[in-house]
C-alpha cells in the first residue's frame, strides 16, 4: 500500500464481513482481525489502533475521542454502516482522518425491513406464531387476534432520508396517507410521491403509525419520550429502524402499559442488545428484532465491497468514496 517503501499498511479490522470485502483488504493490507462474534472493548481497540494505518469498526465499536487520539498512525476510519453515531466525528476531523461509511446500498433492504415490522406489528404476526406454536389455536375466532388495516391507514415519517423515502414508497402501494418531518422540505418527493409535510406535533397526532428513520444525533436523541409518546393516538403504532436511543425506552414501556399507543416493533433498541430479561420484552404489544433491518446477503456484501473500497483509497491517500466528513479535504 505504502507505495515508497512497498510495505503493506496495518489495518484493524473490528469483526469478520463478507469475504468479498474482507479479501480485498487482505490482499492490500496486512489485517489484525478481531475474530470473536461479540465485539471488541474499547481497550482492545485502543490497544490495536496504536500500530494501524487503517480502521475498520462496525456501529457497535465506540470510536472516540480517545480511539481516534490512540490511533496516532491512523490514516481512515472506515465504518460498515450507514449510521456513524458511534464516531467522533469532530476528532476525527480535528485529525484530518477522513471517515467512510455505506451508504445507499442498504436503503432497500432496511425499508423492507421496517415496512415487515409495521405488518408484523399492525396484524399482530408474532402474536399468532406464538399462538399456533403454544396449542392455543383451538378454532377459527371472530373476535381473535384482531388487528389495524394498513391499508389506507395514515402513515407518519420522521427523517426522509433515503430509507424514509423508500419507506414511502412501499406505502404508496398500500394507499396510504403519507406524511413526512424532517429538518427540510422535499418538493420534488411531496410532489411525486403524494407526501405531506407536517410539523413533528401533528404527524404525530394524525398518524396511525409513526415510523423512525433520522439519524442518531444530539437533535433525535429521545426524540420519542414521554412527551412525544402521548402526542401520538391510543390506537397508534410506533416502528424504529433507525437507532434504539432516538426512543427513551423507560417512556416507551409506559406507553404501551397504560396504552398511551398500541403498539411498537423495533429493529433497534436501547440498550443494544436488549438482554433477554428486559421487561420491555414481556409486552405483548412489542415486537422486537435484533437490528437486522440491513442483513440480507446482497446489502451486507455490498456493504462489505463499500467500507474496503473506502478503506484502501485513504490508506492510498486518495478521498474516500463515500466520505462522512469532506471537510478533512478543504
Ligand atoms: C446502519 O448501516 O447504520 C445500520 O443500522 C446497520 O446496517
Amino acid at each position: 500500500m505504502n507505495t515508497s517503501t512497498n510495505a503493506k499498511a496495518s489495518v484493524y479490522v473490528t469483526r469478520r464481513i463478507p469475504e468479498v470485502g474482507l479479501g480485498e483488504i487482505r490482499e492490500a493490507c496486512n489485517v489484525r482481525l478481531w475474530g470473536n462474534e461479540t465485539p471488541p472493548s474499547k481497550e482492545d481497540i485502543i490497544r490495536e489502533v496504536a500500530s494501524c494505518e487503517g480502521l475498520l469498526c462496525l456501529l457497535t465499536d465506540p470510536i472516540d475521542a480517545d480511539v481516534i487520539e490512540a490511533g496516532e498512525r491512523l490514516r481512515v476510519i472506515s465504518q460498515y454502516a450507514v449510521g456513524v453515531d458511534n464516531v467522533d466525528l469532530a476528532a476525527a476531523t480535528e485529525r484530518g482522518i477522513p471517515v467512510g461509511h455505506t451508504p445507499g446500498v442498504l436503503t432497500e433492504a432496511t425499508a423492507d425491513m421496517a415496512f415487515a415490522l409495521l405488518m408484523a406489528i399492525a396484524r399482530r404476526i408474532p402474536e399468532g406464531i406464538e399462538k399456533v406454536k403454544t396449542g392455543g389455536w383451538r378454532t377459527w375466532e371472530p373476535m381473535g387476534l384482531l388487528g389495524a388495516n394498513v391499508w389506507g391507514a395514515t402513515l407518519g415519517i420522521v427523517g426522509l432520508g433515503r430509507i424514509g423515502t423508500a419507506v414511502a414508497r412501499r406505502a404508496q402501494g398500500f394507499a396510504m396517507h403519507i406524511l413526512y418531518h424532517d429538518p427540510q422540505r422535499h418538493p420534488a418527493l411531496e410532489e411525486e410521491l403524494g407526501l405531506v409535510y407536517a410539523s413533528l406535533e401533528d404527524l404525530l397526532a394524525q398518524s396511525d403509525f409513526v415510523s423512525l428513520h433520522c439519524p442518531l444525533n444530539e437533535e433525535t436523541q429521545h426524540l420519542i419520550d414521554e412527551d412525544t409518546l402521548r402526542q401520538m393516538q391510543p390506537t397508534a403504532m410506533l416502528v424504529n429502524a433507525a437507532r434504539g436511543p432516538v426512543v427513551d425506552t423507560d417512556a416507551l414501556m409506559r406507553a404501551l402499559r397504560d396504552g398511551w399507543i398500541a403498539g411498537a416493533a423495533l429493529d433497534v433498541t436501547d440498550p443494544e442488545p436488549l438482554p433477554a430479561e428486559h421487561p420491555l420484552l414481556k409486552f405483548s404489544n412489542c415486537v422486537v428484532v435484533p437490528h437486522v433491518a440491513s442483513a440480507t446477503v446482497s446489502a451486507r456484501n455490498r456493504m462489505a465491497t463499500m467500507a474496503a473500497e473506502n478503506l484502501l483509497a485513504g490508506l492510498q491517500g486518495e478521498p474516500l468514496p463515500y466520505c462522512v466528513n469532506p471537510e478533512v479535504y478543504t
